[in-house]
């Protein structure tokens, strides 16, 4: 049965670098949304995406030394990508944008011109401050610190001819839309939009910039890219068709039902949106929800703070269905969570392994024991009711109504809390009734014990059925197992008690989620998380310039190595005895014990200094000091003599 559409989007993912946790956190939400609303019987158009114009592409892709182009090819389509992860993580989109994509360039080219031709765009200068990483123009008023308000990094001064749209002029209307309708949840984010954004009052927006290339042209002033929030928040029309003929979905989808957020970017989404939709005369999206951060040591996960985790390396070590459920059931989806390995390994050992993974194993074990893998017929009824199985069963057919109220106000983790109870009521059920002692007399309590089981196996469905849209897989192998077939997990049956046949036959599988052995597991992951160092790392070049004068002061020379001795006692120092060309020798010291054999350097022909003053070490004079290039590799430190051709005389002078 149809209940009519439902349209969900993620933020399309701005492909600077490669996904984190973080990321997969808001996109695993808006498919677990989104599944849950097919399972409920809406028609669902889930869109996600990639964000992949701006200048900090633009900067990135000229360090890698590739197009921009290539380089956000690279991260989408490119092994281990933004796509590949969403096909390891089961999302199950319906589109994917990019907004490179030639028919989302032209909606948005369009867009410009619409919001340009009634009056709403216009030229000005653009006098004030911008954030790179954020891409964020700011007043020098919204600063925080003299800093972006939203990342906390340096902005930098920015004057240019521009077009502003009219943000201003909607300020009354977006205030309305926000105080007085429930477009933001949680309503806890409308005070902060009101406050910080409009009451110190809404400025019309810089929407085009000249000062970089890597943008969709305002096709009617060609040197002005447009600004890539313009860009990016159109996505949710474009790709249904909106102003352009790719797709023609436009008048089934739009408004969307939601838009799934994260925090940092509801001021893009509550107000420039709406705003750009009231220019239009568009429908407004009916429902904008900011979405709490995923922190790890207390700070957002983010790649340029180099706090983040991979979400490849735990989707293949516990799986992904076992990660899905950890993201959407450890943290409240409107405020901000902690990730940590122990809560993420303990999350698995409990809910998946400890309650559901037993409480399937033990009773398809039993229905083999007790029952050669097949319920008798009539296992379905009981005449006298115990107060347990009224218990249980009460909880478990009122199960999805409570589970829909949380899902319905975005609240997973509500939802998922609803089945674990009744999972763990399941798993008091076999202690109250204690099979293994009703099957001690099979003849007398037989029926009894099939009763029982049966009334397991069907709390079981009614939870597998709810547990489905987190996660999708293993669902399906708990079904194979419970012996239930498709139309025992639908919507409507998940209401109704008696689901499943009552000759049931499952079948004893696989361990859904084996238990993890926690500190085994943590030091593991800890080896594996361990930030790698970097392949080369340099010194620092010294800011501090020294004059020419006194930079030519020191004296450099080629000297020939006549002896080399190891210093007793150190294990640093080397003594080398040298031909410096003045015809006495020269004894200098130096700490490169660790990389050089004495006897190899014999002959060698070096650079040193000459004339710095002489210095005593283990008792012994050094005059002057031999010239090596150092550097580390892969943490550790290396250290080469500076070597010249032996055709150099000793005593040559180096300038
Ligand atoms: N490109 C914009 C969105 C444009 S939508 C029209 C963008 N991209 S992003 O790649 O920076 O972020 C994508 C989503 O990931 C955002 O919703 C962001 O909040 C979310 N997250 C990024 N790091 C996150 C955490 N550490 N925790 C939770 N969500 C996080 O913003």
């Amino acid at each position: 049965m149809r209940k009519g559409k439902f349209y969900i989007t993620t933020p399309i993912y701005y492909p600077s670098d490669k996904l984190h946790i973080g990321h997969a956190y808001c996109t695993v939400a808006t498919d677990a949304m989104a599944r849950y609303k097919r399972l409920c019987g809406y028609d669902v158009m889930f869109l996600t995406g990639t964000d992949e114009h701006g200048q900090k592409i633009e900067d990135k892709a000229r360090e890698a030394g590739v197009t921009p182009q290539q380089f956000v090819d690279r991260i989408v389509t490119g092994p281990r990508g933004v796509l590949d992860l969403w096909k390891l993580m089961n999302i199950s989109n319906d589109r994917f944008i990019r907004t490179t994509d030639a028919y989302h360039v032209k909606s948005i080219q369009r867009i410009f011109r619409r919001m340009y031709d009634n009056g709403d765009i216009y030229k000005g200068k653009y006098v004030g401050k911008y954030c790179k990483p954020c891409e964020s123009f700011w007043t020098e008023s919204q600063l925080v610190d003299g800093k972006c308000p939203e990342c906390g990094r340096d902005v930098v001064d920015a004057e240019e001819e521009a077009y502003f749209f009219r943000l201003s002029k909607y300020a009354d209307r977006v205030q309305d839309l926000l105080e007085n309708t429930d477009f933001l949840q949680p309503r806890s984010r409308v005070h902060e939009m009101v406050n910080n954004f409009i009451k110190p009052g809404l400025e019309d927006l810089c929407v085009s910039r000249t000062s970089f290339t890597w943008g969709i042209p305002v096709d009617f002033d060609p040197g002005h890219v447009v600004y890539v929030w313009i860009d990016a928040l159109s996505n949710y029309i474009t790709a249904l068709g909106f102003d352009n003929d790719a797709y023609d979905d436009y008048d089934k989808y739009w408004p969307a039902d939601v838009h799934f957020v994260g925090k940092e970017i509801v001021r893009f989404h509550s107000i420039i949106w709406p705003a750009m939709l009231m220019s239009m005369g568009l429908p407004l999206p009916k429902k904008v929800y900011g979405h709490g951060w995923l922190l790890l040591d207390g700070g957002k996960m983010s790649k340029s703070v180099g706090n983040v985790v991979d979400p490849y390396l735990l989707a293949e070590r516990y799986g992904v269905d076992a990660l899905r459920f950890f993201l959407l059931r450890s943290f409240p989806f409107g405020s901000d969570g902690n990730f940590s390995n122990e809560a993420l390994i303990g999350t698995i050992n409990v809910d998946l392994a400890n309650d559901l993974g037993n409480l399937v194993s033990r009773t398809t074990a039993m229905v083999g024991k007790y029952f050669g893998g097949h319920l008798p017929a009539g296992s379905d009824k009981w005449a006298q009711p115990t107060e347990a199985d009224r218990d249980l069963v009460a909880m478990a057919s009122g199960l999805r109504d409570r589970y829909e109220a949380e899902m319905e106000a975005f609240q997973f983790q509500n939802a998922l809390e609803e089945v674990f109870k009744v999972i763990q009521r399941a798993n008091k059920y076999i202690d109250e009734n204690a099979p293994w002692a009703l099957a001690k007399d099979m003849d007398q309590n037989g029926p009894r014990l099939a009763h029982v089981l049966y009334n397991l196996l069907e709390a079981t469905r009614i939870c597998g059925t709810l547990l489905t849209p987190f996660m999708p897989e293993s669902m399906d192998k708990l079904f194979a197992q419970i012996g239930a077939d498709n139309d025992a997990r639908t919507w409507d049956s998940a209401a109704v008690w008696g689901g499943l046949s009552d000759t049931a036959a499952p079948v004893k599988g696989e361990n859904l989620f084996p238990r993890i052995d926690m500190e085994k597991e943590l030091a593991e992951l800890a080896k594996l998380q361990a930030p790698a160092a970097p392949a080369i790392e340099l010194e620092p070049q010294t800011p501090e310039q020294v004059d020419f004068d006194t930079f030519c002061k020191s004296d450099f020379r080629a000297v020939k190595v006549k002896d080399c001795q190891p210093v007793k006692k150190s294990e640093k120092l080397l003594c080398f005895t040298l031909d410096d060309g003045t015809g006495t020798d020269r004894q200098i010291l130096s700490g490169i014990a660790k990389w050089y054999k004495p006897q190899d350097l014999v002959g060698k022909t070096l650079v040193a200094i000459v004339n710095l003053p002489p210095r005593k070490m283990m008792g012994l004079a050094s005059n002057g000091m031999l010239i090596s290039a150092v550097h580390k590799e892969k943490g550790e430190e290396k250290l080469n003599l500076l070597m010249v051709s032996d055709d150099i005389p000793a005593g040559a002078k180096l300038c």
